[in-house]
């Protein structure tokens, strides 16, 4: 596996591809990996000839206050990973190397990310879109892979490339979960132990909305009415946001239909952790 730190050898790297007739797929991440992002990898891989990791904590897509600085790396144990799962190239740029000028230049998908994580983390969204037109755009993939854990992001980006013409391929992965039901992330491992119980509520609060939606109940202020009974009876949980909203536009609802999407972010202390699922998917 090569590890390429700028963005000219980046480029370099896949003009090579190209002229070798491979075809590229993009994995973006900011690191510390898990089992979920393995799995992307395996895709992008099952996908394409060749497998390039982005690794970038992009700090343009956090608040103030956020996590920026605290966010968890560990290159050595990252660069292992991504050489055990048949990546190769694993791209690592600094931060002035993708920003070598303060960018005043912002991608904005308006309306899908306005609402849910872009009505409480304002800009983040700008920022995740600005950040991966520039990988795009760097490392000129045929496709992309990313988890359908950040459910908002993937709309957002599938948005951007189609109104861009990005001409890249989004592929999206499942949701990969832990054996309890917690969406792998890699702020779980902020939580403590009494944090990483309480954790299991939002799994349980999804698993219980599907189970009455299956059932037949149809009213969405019903259903959140349950989710917010099995999130707020721990003391330590706090919810962000918690809605019934149609999958591809993102729109709140009033009663369940086949494509209802829950999704949730609540604080388990202080992180912020997010899930979602589909109401009625089979
Ligand atoms: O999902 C993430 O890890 C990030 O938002 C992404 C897509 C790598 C952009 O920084």
């Amino acid at each position: 596996m090569e590890i390429i730190t700028t963005t000219k050898q980046m480029h370099d790297w896949s003009r090579s591809q190209v002229a070798a007739g491979k075809t590229v797929g993009l994995v973006p991440t900011m690191g510390y990996f898990h089992a979920g992002h393995l799995s992307l990898m395996r895709m992008a891989g099952e996908l394409s000839d060749r497998v390039v990791v982005s690794l970038f904590v992009n700090p343009i897509q956090f608040g103030p206050g956020e996590d920026l600085a605290c966010y968890p790396r560990n290159l050595e144990r990252d660069q292992e990973m991504a050489e055990r799962s048949g990546v190769a190239v694993l791209f690592v740029p600094s931060t002035p190397v993708m920003y070598p000028e303060p960018p005043e230049t912002r991608i904005t998908v308006a309306r899908l990310g306005a609402g849910l994580c872009g009505g409480s983390r304002p800009g983040h969204f700008d920022g995740v879109c600005t950040v991966v037109g520039k990988l795009f755009n760097i490392v000129s993939p045929d496709l992309a892979v990313f988890g359908r854990k950040d459910f908002q992001q993937l709309a957002v980006i599938r948005k951007m490339t189609a109104d861009l013409n990005w001409g890249v391929e989004i592929v999206a992965h499942p949701i990969i979960r832990e054996s309890d039901g917690l969406a792998m992330s890699s702020r779980n491992s902020y939580l403590s132990g009494p944090e990483r119980s309480s954790a299991t509520c939002l799994y349980r609060a999804i698993v219980k909305a599907r189970e009455l939606a299956a059932a037949g109940e149809g009213e969405v202020a019903r259903l959140l009415a349950e989710v917010e009974k099995i999130i707020t009876v721990h003391d330590n949980v706090r919810i962000e946001y918690a809605e019934i909203v149609e999958a591809t536009s993102l729109e709140p609802q009033l009663r369940v239909g086949p494509d209802s999407l829950l999704a949730l972010a609540v604080r388990v202390g202080v992180t912020r952790l997010i899930d979602n699922a589909l109401l009625l998917e089979s």
